[in-house]
């Protein structure tokens, strides 16, 4: 049996905030169904922040209700929502999100940027409303951003990502991201970020999350699976970045980790060849080219497969 390897896609959040053009709810509903049918089982769909500070996400509500409307929550493991605070923990809690997302960043500059607080302030606060989750069975993901390197604080030590790992799993959080949210991290650091995390806690409650701001998303991902992590944030087509963190570019795309994994022999549970659908719809919505490595060789392939296939009216002979 291949061991499996757990993808979640955070195009849809991750991805479409930082984008020009806002995508309607339609369009977002066709993106989800594309991820859906090419086997994604994990999403981060939206977050409930200040709609003025994130138009592009100010939909939340209406895609939530959509989505579940659909029948496309249904066919997910994981439907997560990214709440920066109490009042976007109500708004996602009000519309039935069942799984959150909060952010704390580990520098502190870059949490007066992000949410206008110190990194003690916004401790705190994430401890706060992890627990409020847990008492309402909501499942509760910390993502610890600017865990390899702030753009203002310069590089985060290894040991306050562990310290307030270990505080939020305390406060009751299900699950740990360690987010390089600008793509600072070079290969070599993250066996000291990662193993120890995965050592104390375990594999199913550690996550990677990796940009490829420096073309080295996918080498920092092999090299955080060498160090036990089996799971991955990664957005289609290598969407994303952060408004708030300067010099962020996109997330490692979903096609390339998934064909990594798939390589090595690991399970994702995601069709890769499908994904270059999704890519077409990612397309017609932004207008622009997706910044991920392996779909002209997907393409290629698929191309020569079709080219090789025996006519139609050969095969009903
Ligand atoms: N959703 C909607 N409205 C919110 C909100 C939320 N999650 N949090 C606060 N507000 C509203 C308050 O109700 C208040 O409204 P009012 O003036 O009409 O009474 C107003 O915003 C100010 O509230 P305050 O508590 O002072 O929040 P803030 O202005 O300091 O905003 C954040 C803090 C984090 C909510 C805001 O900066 C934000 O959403 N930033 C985006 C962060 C992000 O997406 N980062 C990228 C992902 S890491
Ligand atoms: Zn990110």
């Amino acid at each position: 049996m291949p061991e499996n390897i757990r993808i979640t896609e955070v195009g849809l959040r991750d991805g479409l905030q930082n984008q020009a053009v806002a995508v309607p709810v339609e369009g977002k509903l066709a993106l989800l169904g594309g991820l859906v049918e090419a086997g994604v089982r994990h999403v981060e769909l939206t977050s409930f922040v200040r709609p003025d500070a994130v138009p592009q996400l100010a939909d939340a509500a209406q895609l939530v209700d959509a989505a579940a409307r659909d029948g496309l929550v249904a066919r997910l493991d994981d439907c997560m929502a990214l709440v920066p605070n109490m009042k976007g923990y109500e708004r996602a809690h009000a519309v039935g999100v069942r799984s959150v997302a909060l952010v704390l960043a580990v520098s502190e500059t870059l949490n007066v940027r992000n949410i206008k607080m110190t990194l003690e302030q916004a401790t705190g606060i994430c401890e706060t409303v992890t627990r409020r989750a847990a008492d309402d069975g909501v499942r509760v993901r910390v993502y610890l951003a600017a865990a390899m390197g702030c753009p203002f604080d310069g590089p985060s030590p290894p040991a306050r990502v562990h310290a307030l790992a270990a505080r939020m799993f305390d406060a009751g959080a299900d699950a740990i991201a360690v987010a390089d949210t600008i793509g600072a991290g070079h290969p070599q650091d993250v066996p000291a970020l990662f193993e120890p995390l995965v050592n104390a806690h375990g594999a199913e409650r550690i996550a990677a999350h990796f940009h490829d701001t420096r073309g080295l998303g996918s080498a920092l991902a092999w090299q955080a699976a060498l160090a036990g992590v089996r799971q991955f944030d990664a957005s289609i087509g290598g969407l994303g970045g952060c408004p708030f963190a300067p010099g962020a570019s996109g997330n490692v795309a979903t096609e390339d980790l998934a064909f990594l994994f798939e390589q090595a022999g690991f399970a994702t549970g995601i069709d890769v060849d499908r994904l270059l659908d999704v890519l077409d719809t990612v397309e017609t919505l932004l207008g622009a080219r997706h910044q991920g490595r392996v779909a002209p060789w997907l393409a290629n392939q698929r191309r020569k497969r079709r080219a090789s296939a025996p006519p139609i009216n050969a095969l009903s002979s």
